[in-house]
């Protein structure tokens, strides 16, 4: 098998543990993911491709996750500061079970990331960052229960927004949509970035390039890197099992950033102009996806 991992025979249990014989369960995705590889297209070997067992664990995490973030959602507002925000996110997620997947990531000192106005990604949660009238807000949040990983990320327009301000954060998630679309088996990553690029840039905004979506369910960050810009037809191809993040950073402005901030982490245009996200994680199945968290 192109992947070297193990292939049992034909009426031998399947490796994936759904108790059915290998040839009534993944005999033909793993012959054709074998003959994609032998024709030169890249393939995720398929230790990375999630059982079923897997993805009830993932739902389970990814329900505290959309909790939280519903709750973030039904609070958020402005005078709150970051920091308030970051002690929500800290107390729902232990309350219910669960541990902040960022807190302690790399050294990353907060449970959330909070990123307002020209800040591209992690924002780092903080008593002085009030949030006032007119701002935009993501607010990117991971869980991990029972060592499965939930992550996703929405916007939150605070008070009366600029038009500007509300089509940049509408194009944007408008764009994870119309890259769903194109997610299904032996499709490929490039066939949902160019979906995705093609919203932001008819919109006339850009992509952020340096950063991107992920696999992920037993690791935070797990194969492959998903970019938002390409072509179809390019890149891994997609099949049943997948979990992977769609989360485009998009710029109103230049897609360039700044990372010169001196807290190591913090994101920022480059020109000053205002950046968006929405991050939401998902499954490829049988006939397309099935979302996992938003
Ligand atoms: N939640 C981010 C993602 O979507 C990762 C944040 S890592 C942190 O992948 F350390 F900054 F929290
Ligand atoms: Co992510």
């Amino acid at each position: 098998m192109y992947d070297n991992d193990y292939v049992p025979g034909r009426n031998e249990p399947c490796w994936c543990g759904s108790g059915k014989k290998y040839k009534k369960c993944h005999a033909a995705i793993d012959q054709k993911l074998d003959r994609l590889s032998s024709e030169g297209l890249e393939v995720l070997p398929r230790g990375l491709l999630k059982t079923a067992e897997d993805i009830e664990g993932i739902k389970r995490s990814a329900a505290i996750n959309i909790g939280v973030l519903d709750y973030v959602g039904e609070h958020i507002r402005a005078g709150v500061t970051t920091a308030e925000v970051d002690k929500w996110i800290y107390d729902y997620t232990t309350e219910h079970g669960g541990i902040p997947a960022d807190l302690d990531y790399e050294g990353y000192p907060k449970s959330v990331c909070t990123s307002i106005n020209d800040v591209v990604c992690h924002g780092i949660p903080s008593e002085d960052d009030v949030l006032k009238d007119g701002d935009i807000v993501n607010v990117d949040c991971s869980t991990i229960l029972d060592g499965y990983f939930s992550d996703s990320s929405r916007m939150f327009c605070i008070g009366e927004v600029s038009d500007e301000r509300r089509r940049l954060v509408e194009v944007t998630r408008e764009s994870v949509y119309a890259g769903l679309a194109e997610v299904k088996p032996w499709a490929t990553l490039g066939d949902m970035a160019h979906a995705v690029q093609s919203c932001v840039e008819a919109a006339g905004f850009n992509v952020v390039r340096e950063f991107g979506g992920h696999g992920i369910g037993l690791e935070f960050h797990e194969d492959p890197f998903v970019g938002f810009v390409g072509e179809p037809g390019e890149g891994v191809v997609l099949a049943p099992g997948m979990c992977f993040t769609i989360e485009p950073m998009v710029n109103a402005g230049a897609p360039g950033i700044d990372m010169s901030d001196p807290n190591g982490w913090t994101v920022r245009t480059k020109d000053g102009s205002d950046s968006a996200q929405w991050e939401v994680q998902l499954v490829v199945t049988e006939d397309g996806y099935e979302l996992l968290s938003w």
